[in-house]
C-alpha cells in the first residue's frame, strides 16, 4: 500500500511509533525514524519487516535539531507526529511551569515544527499525508493530567487548521486518538496515577481497562492499522479528521 513512499515517524524507536514503523515497512515503505534513543533490537525488528531504516537521534523539543533533520532527509511522503511524553501527573493547582513547557515542546510544538518542515517539501511535490497521534484525552479532561490533555486537545486544533491550509495542495492532515495502549509510556503513567491517587497500579490498570465498552486495552498494531489507512490513498478524500481507536470509549 505504501510502495515507493517514504515516511518519517517521530518517536518511532519504541511503543506505538515503532508499531507504526513496522506496519508501514511491511507495506513497502521506506522508514525514517527520529527519536531520542533507538535500541538495536528495535532496528532489527524493522529490518525483519523488510525496512532498511534511516535512524536519526534527535531531541524534537529542539527546533534546531528538527530543522537539521529535515535538511538531511530528501523526499517525504508521510509524516507521523507520534513522539510524546505523558508530562506532569499533578493537579493544575500544583502545576510546575517548566514541566508544562517541556511537555508542550515535545507533544505539540515538535508536531507543529515537523509539520512546517514537512509541508515545505510536500508543497513542492504537491502530495503528502500527515498523521498526528493524539489521544482519547483530546476529547475529555482527566484529573492530574491537565498538561498532557491540553497538548492533545491542541493537537486536534493543529490538525484541522493545517488541513484547511493545505487542502488544495494535495496534502492531507488527520489524527488518530488511541485509548490506553500497553507501552512503556502507559506503564509509567499508571504508576504515577496510582501514587497521586493513593492506589495500587494494578487497580488503576483494571479501571482503565474496563472503562471502554470493549473492556480491554488497545493493541499498538490496531493503532498502526488506522495510521496506515490515514497515511495511504485508501483515505484519499479525508482531511482534518480525527479517528477514535478507543474500544468504544469515545463515540464522537
Ligand atoms: N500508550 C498509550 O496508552 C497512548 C494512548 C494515547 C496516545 N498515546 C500517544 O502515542 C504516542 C506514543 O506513545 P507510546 O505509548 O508509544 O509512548 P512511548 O514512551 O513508549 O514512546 C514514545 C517515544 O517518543 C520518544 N520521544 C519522547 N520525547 C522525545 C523527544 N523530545 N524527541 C524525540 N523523541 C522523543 C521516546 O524516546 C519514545 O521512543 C504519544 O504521543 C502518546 O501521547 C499513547
Amino acid at each position: 500500500m505504501l510502495k515507493n513512499k517514504t515516511a518519517l515517524i517521530t518517536g518511532g524507536g519504541r511503543g506505538i511509533g515503532h508499531a507504526i514503523a513496522c506496519r508501514f515497512a511491511r507495506e513497502g515503505c521506506h522508514i525514517i525514524i527520529a527519536d531520542l534513543e533507538v535500541k538495536s533490537e528495535k532496528i532489527e525488528a524493522l529490518r525483519a519487516c523488510g525496512a532498511k531504516p534511516d535512524v536519526h537521534m534527535a531531541d524534537l523539543a529542539d527546533e534546531e535539531q528538527i530543522v537539521r533533520l529535515f535538511s538531511v532527509i530528501g523526499r517525504l511522503d508521510i509524516l507521523v507526529n507520534n513522539a510524546g511524553v505523558y508530562g506532569p501527573v499533578k493537579k493544575i493547582v500544583d502545576m510546575d511551569r517548566a514541566e508544562w513547557d517541556r511537555t508542550f515542546a515535545v507533544n505539540l510544538t515538535s508536531a507543529m515544527l515537523c509539520s512546517r518542515e514537512a509541508v515545505k517539501k510536500m508543497m513542492e511535490q504537491r502530495s503528502g499525508s500527515i498523521v498526528n497521534i493524539a489521544s482519547n484525552v483530546a476529547r475529555r479532561g482527566l484529573p492530574y493530567r491537565g498538561c498532557y490533555v491540553a497538548t492533545k486537545w491542541a493537537m486536534l486544533g493543529l490538525t484541522q487548521t493545517l488541513a484547511l491550509e493545505t487542502a488544495t495542495c494535495g496534502i492531507r492532515v488527520n489524527a488518530v486518538l488511541p485509548g490506553p495502549v500497553p507501552t512503556p509510556h502507559l506503564d509509567e503513567v499508571m504508576e504515577c496515577h496510582a501514587r497521586v491517587e493513593g492506589r495500587n497500579a494494578s487497580d488503576v490498570a483494571e479501571d482503565w481497562r474496563l472503562s471502554a465498552p470493549m473492556k480491554r486495552f488497545i493493541d499498538p498494531e490496531e493503532v498502526a492499522n488506522v495510521a496506515l489507512f490515514l497515511a495511504s490513498e485508501q483515505s484519499s478524500a479525508m482531511t482534518g479528521q480525527s479517528l477514535n481507536v478507543t474500544g468504544g470509549f469515545l463515540m464522537t
